[in-house]
C-alpha cells in the first residue's frame, strides 16, 4: 500500500529529506515521566522520530517547560505537557503508545529491587488511568524493577479487563545496546553492525546476553565471553557508581528507549520484519514473562521468538536464573497485592 511504501520511506536512516506527514498515519505517543532524567531526552528524542504524530508529556510536576522547550524544536509532532493526576486522562487518550519512565532510580548500593515499594505503587495507578484512559495503546514499561511492573501491570489490566498480552512490553533494549556495544569494543567490529541478542529479565544474572549468536562474529575466548557477560548484566550499576548518587542511566536509557518505542510505531505502520528483545509474556520458557527477541506488527507482539542455540555457557546461565528471578518476582507481587 502507499501508506507502507512511504513508511518504508521514512525508515531509511536520517538524511532521507522532507516527507509528507500526510502519507504516514498520525501516531500519538505519551510519556509517563517526562519530566525526569529518562523523560527529557526520551521526549527529545521523540520529537525527533517522523512517525511521530502528537506527543504527549505527562509527570507530577514540571512538564509546562519541559513541553514548551521541546515543542519549539521544527519536526512533525505537536507537543503538549500535562501535570498531576487531574491532566492525566487527557494526556493518555487516543495513544497508540505509552511510555513509562516513571518512578524512583537506583542509587549506590541499591538493587533495582529496592524500588519495587514505591514504583509498583507508581505503576499501578498509571497502568489502571491506561486501562481507562487508552485501553488499547501499545506499553512500553521502563520503570524498574521491570521484572515485576511489567507482571504487575499485566495484573492491574487484567482486572480492568483490558489485558492484551500483545501490547505489554518490559523495556530491555538497553541491556542490549550495551551488550552491543561492549561486544563492538572487545571483538574490534563496526560498533554499527553489531547485533546481540540478550534474553531473561532485567535484573542482575536474569540479565543473559547470548553473544554465541552476537554478529558479525568473532572467536572471543571463553573468558571474555564471561567478561563481557558480566560487564553487560552490571551495566547499569557500572552507571549507578560513577553518578554516584545522582540517578542511574538516564541518556543510554532515553537512547534505548527511542530505538524500542520507534520499533513499535514501525509495527504498528505494517513495516515488516521489525524485530526487538524485549520482556513480554511468553512460553520460551516456564517464566511467564520472559526476555527474548520479538517481532513486532500492527497488533503489538506478532511472535515471540525462541532462544536459538545457546552455548553450553549460556545454557548454565539461563538455568542459574530462573529460580532466583521467579521466586524473588513472585514473592514481591504477592506481597504488593496482599497490601493493596
Ligand atoms: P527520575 O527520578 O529522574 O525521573 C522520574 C520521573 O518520574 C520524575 O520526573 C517524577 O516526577 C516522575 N514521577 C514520579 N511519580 C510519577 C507519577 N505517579 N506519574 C508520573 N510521573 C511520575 O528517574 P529516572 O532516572 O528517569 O528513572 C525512571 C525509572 O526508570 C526508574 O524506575 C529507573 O529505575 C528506571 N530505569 C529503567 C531502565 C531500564 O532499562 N528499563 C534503565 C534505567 C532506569
Amino acid at each position: 500500500s502507499s501508506v507502507l511504501r512511504s513508511v518504508k520511506t521514512l525508515a531509511k536512516p536520517a538524511g532521507a529529506r522532507g516527507y509528507s506527514s500526510e502519507s504516514v498515519p498520525d501516531r500519538k505517543v505519551a510519556v509517563l515521566g517526562a519530566a525526569g532524567g529518562i523523560g527529557q531526552p526520551l521526549a527529545l528524542l521523540m520529537k525527533l522520530n517522523p512517525l511521530v504524530s502528537r506527543l504527549a508529556l505527562y509527570d507530577i510536576a514540571n512538564t509546562p517547560g519541559v513541553a514548551a522547550d521541546v515543542g519549539h524544536i521544527n519536526t512533525r509532532s505537536e507537543v503538549a505537557g500535562y501535570m498531576g493526576n487531574d491532566q492525566l486522562g487527557q494526556a493518555l487518550e487516543d495513544s497508540d503508545v505509552v511510555i513509562i519512565p516513571a518512578g524512583v532510580p537506583r542509587k549506590p548500593g541499591m538493587t533495582r529491587d529496592d524500588l519495587f515499594n514505591i514504583n509498583a505503587g507508581i505503576v499501578k495507578d498509571l497502568c489502571s488511568a491506561i486501562a481507562k484512559y487508552c485501553p488499547n495503546a501499545i506499553v512500553n514499561m521502563i520503570s524498574n524493577p521491570v521484572n515485576s511492573t511489567v507482571p504487575i501491570a499485566a495484573e492491574v489490566f487484567k482486572k480492568a479487563g483490558t489485558y492484551n498480552e500483545k501490547k505489554l512490553f518490559g523495556v530491555t533494549t538497553l541491556d542490549v545496546v550495551r551488550a552491543k556495544t561492549f561486544y563492538a569494543g572487545k571483538a574490534n567490529v563496526n560498533v554499527a553492525e553489531v547485533n546481540v541478542p540478550v534474553v531473561g529479565g532485567h535484573a542482575g544474572i536474569t540479565i543473559l546476553p547470548l553473544f554465541s549468536q552476537a554478529t558479525p562474529k568473532a572467536n572471543l575466548a571463553d573468558e571474555d565471553i564471561k567478561a563481557l557477560t558480566k560487564r553487560t548484566q552490571d551495566g547499569g550499576t557500572e552507571v549507578v557508581e560513577a553518578k554516584a548518587g545522582k540517578g542511574s542511566a538516564t541518556l543510554s536509557m532515553a537512547y534505548a528507549g527511542a530505538i524500542f518505542a520507534d520499533a513499535c510505531l514501525k509495527g504498528l505502520n505494517g513495516v515488516p520484519d521489525v524485530v526487538e528483545c524485549s520482556f513480554v509474556q511468553s512460553t520460551v520458557t516456564e517464566l511467564p514473562f520472559f526476555a527474548s527477541k520479538v517481532r513486532l506488527g500492527k497488533n503489538g507482539v506478532e511472535e515471540v521468538l525462541g532462544l536459538g542455540p545457546l552455548s553450553d555457557f549460556e545454557q548454565e546461565g539461563l538455568e542459574k536464573l530462573n529460580p532466583t528471578f521467579h521466586i524473588r518476582k513472585l514473592f514481591q507481587i504477592l506481597q504488593f497485592f496482599r497490601k493493596c
